[in-house]
């Protein structure tokens, strides 16, 4: 029996209470306004519940004996346990609709949209107006709503970046829409919010808010076709891309690789994770994911391809070349 402890990569864990733009700031609030109405609803049945513990038997309104239930009983069925609750699950409502209604619609019109399809267990990630694809990580400019379209290639998936906000459900032939906005520059992570299978808890994305300066220079550089190969080892596993059959399954801009199964692996190198969010990406996950990629991630439906060391060398020297 092989025993295998993978070093799977450890994501800060976001919380939904430390919102970084508007849509997350609506859902906290909400959220710390019923933790304090259920706060004060809890003191007020712990009161009522101590109470006759600590009244002495000699208190002159202590019943003798318990009895049938009367008028004042009957009150306290009626308030306590129809009129009261019936108010603040109103109120509840009220609130919920009037957090709906404020992030329903953008402060003003979104004028970029990104494109976001879950796959088992891996984000794509499109920005139509630009004209490129990425995977497991969407840029944005800070302070600008930005329109998100859903759909999933498989089954029903949910996007949540819980400091900036969330959740809507990613479901197969449906186009569902969001919107987000991050007021602070930063890289915040994703979740998928709705189980999808084995690898559920393995499909995060990395949402990184920047200035509209740095967000202009990434999407130049994601715009851009890939570098050509330029040493020995690169030139070997750009051929052996091909060979292997990577190909198949995932496209390099600005080469003949077009698969469409798969992530876009145009700019590999400068992403930040692997796998839908499994691994970080570095030389030594890369060629164990392309190695094993099943115990890597059991379930994943990334073949496993036969090839001597050399040659996984020589096709992680390619894909290290995808800058
Ligand atoms: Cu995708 Cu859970």
């Amino acid at each position: 029996m092989t025993i295998m402890l993978l070093q799977t990569v450890t994501l800060p864990t976001p919380s939904a209470l430390d919102p970084r733009g508007p849509v997350a700031a609506h859902e906290s609030g909400l959220w710390w306004g019923m933790l304090a109405a259920a706060g004060v609803i809890f003191l007020l049945v712990l009161y009522l519940l101590l109470r006759p513990l600590f009244r002495r038997n000699d208190d002159p309104d202590v019943a003798p004996a318990p009895t049938l239930p009367h008028d004042t009983d009957r009150r306290w069925v009626v308030w306590g346990g129809a009129v009261m609750p019936a108010v603040v699950l109103f109120g509840v409502f009220i609130a919920t609709l009037a957090t709906l209604a404020a992030v329903r619609m953008p402060p003003h019109a979104a004028d970029l949209t990104i494109d976001v399809v879950g796959h088992r267990w891996w984000w794509e990630v499109r920005y139509p107006g630009q004209g490129f694809e990425t995977a497991d990580e969407i840029h944005v400019p800070v302070g600008r709503p930005v329109r998100i379209r859903l759909t999933s290639g498989d089954v029903i998936h949910s996007f949540w970046v819980p400091q900036i906000g969330g959740k809507t459900d990613l479901i197969p032939g449906q186009l569902n829409e969001t919107w987000v906005q991050a007021d602070h520059p930063g890289t915040y992570y994703g979740k998928c919010g709705e189980y999808c299978g084995q690898q559920h808890a393995h499909m995060a994305l990395a949402f990184v808010a920047q200035s509209p300066a740095e967000y202009e220079v990434w999407v130049r550089r994601e715009s851009a076709g890939a570098q050509a190969a330029g040493d020995s080892g690169a030139v070997v596993g750009q051929q052996l891309f091909h060979d292997k059959g990577c190909a198949f399954c995932h496209s390099v801009r600005g080469t003949p690789f077009r698969g469409d199964v798969g992530p876009d692996l145009t700019h590999v190198a400068t992403r930040r994770l692997l796998a839908g969010g499994s691994f970080d990406n570095t030389r030594g996950m890369l060629a164990g994911w392309i190695a094993n990629p099943d115990v890597m991630k059991p379930g994943t439906l990334m073949p496993a391809v036969p090839m001597s060391g050399a040659e996984l060398q020589a096709l992680v020297d390619y894909l290290e070349s995808l800058q």
